[in-house]
């Protein structure tokens, strides 16, 4: 890298709302050179349209986590797979579905990854994931967000009203794919499971504005119900959290870096073809708040996902 380069400021960054319920493109903008107030920039288009895809990005792993470091603490990964060297950059992990010498790589693999919300397991989950795409394969592996703000608005009142101070389990057995953790034994009983107790509807600490937050389905109970009615409303939930109006699906490029908010969205990845290589590089970061209702929060909808509605009604 040229180490006389300016820092990047804010004037050249170009955001570019898409025709969804949320996210954005950001160009005109280098991640290796940021200043104060081309990173205020981001984070305010970042808060605003809850997932960003900054494109034509060529950073390291070290470049990676100085700007995710930007958004909070940086969780340090655990090695995914046995037999995996550690990485030299503890907050990077990798998702891959390349083996080398029968070794993958990364996690996740190449099969659909459910929708989820990251490690919402911990007592403290990442507000920001930063997810940079190093290598894609030729279709497939598209990667889905969903408003959960606007899950929460379109909640019919009657099912908004009971799960108002609700709060579930989220389990940590199993990964976002489907894995059992390194670790951990398989649990049935939902009641078991070890993880973190989240409210159903949670309070942006930035935005100040109320979303649904389900976390994962597996192994999630509610707590306080019978296990049968705790399955039936986390279904009802869901059913209505992964409707497609929600959701904006992205079509990767090599250079893209996505920063979501996994307080407001959760995330779906398309299966690919196992012969197609794709490797992405992750960090994340967080706000060092666990997950909480305020109740002096702002009543008024998050703006993004209704100028989304109001676009569609006018059309
Ligand atoms: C993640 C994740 C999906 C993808 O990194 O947390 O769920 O598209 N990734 O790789
Ligand atoms: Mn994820």
């Amino acid at each position: 890298m040229n180490a006389t380069v300016l820092p990047q400021t804010s004037a050249g960054i170009k955001v570019e709302p898409l025709p969804y319920a949320l996210g954005a493109y950001v160009t005109g903008v280098d991640l290796r050179r940021l200043d104060d107030a081309a990173f205020a920039a981001i984070h305010a288009a970042w808060l605003e349209h809850l997932v960003i895809v900054i494109r034509g990005q060529q950073i390291g792993d070290d470049d990676q986590t100085s700007f995710s470091y930007r958004f909070g603490v940086l969780d340090e990964v655990p090695i995914v797979s046995k037999g995996q060297a550690p990485r030299y950059n503890k907050h990077i992990s990798v998702i891959s579905n390349i083996r080398e010498k029968g070794v993958p790589i990364g996690g996740l693999g190449d099969d659909e990854v459910l929708w989820h919300s990251d490690t919402s397991y911990r007592d403290q989950p990442p507000s920001a994931s930063v997810l940079q795409a190093l290598e894609i394969p030729l279709a497939g592996g598209n990667t889905g967000f969903s408003n959960m703000y606007l899950a929460l608005e379109t909640l019919p009142p009657e099912l908004r009203s009971r799960i108002d101070t609700l709060t579930a389990n989220q389990d940590i057995t199993y990964t976002a794919g489907g894995e059992l953790r390194e670790g951990f034994t398989p649990v049935t009983d939902v009641r078991k499971c070890p993880g973190a107790t989240h409210p159903l509807i949670r309070t942006h600490p930035e935005t100040k504005r109320n979303a649904l937050y389900l976390g994962r389905r597996r192994n999630a109970y509610i707590h306080g119900l019978e296990v049968a009615e705790s399955e039936a409303l986390l279904d009802t939930l869901w059913a209505h959290a992964t409707q497609d109006f929600l959701a904006w699906h992205h079509q990767w490029r090599v250079g893209d870096v996505a920063v979501w908010d996994n307080r407001c969205v959760m995330h779906h990845r398309d299966p690919f073809d196992p012969q197609g290589r794709r490797i992405m590089h992750r960090a994340q970061a967080r706000d060092g708040k666990r997950p909480a209702r305020d109740a002096a929060a702002e009543m008024a909808p998050h703006p993004r996902g209704q100028r989304y509605l109001a676009a569609q009604v006018s059309r």
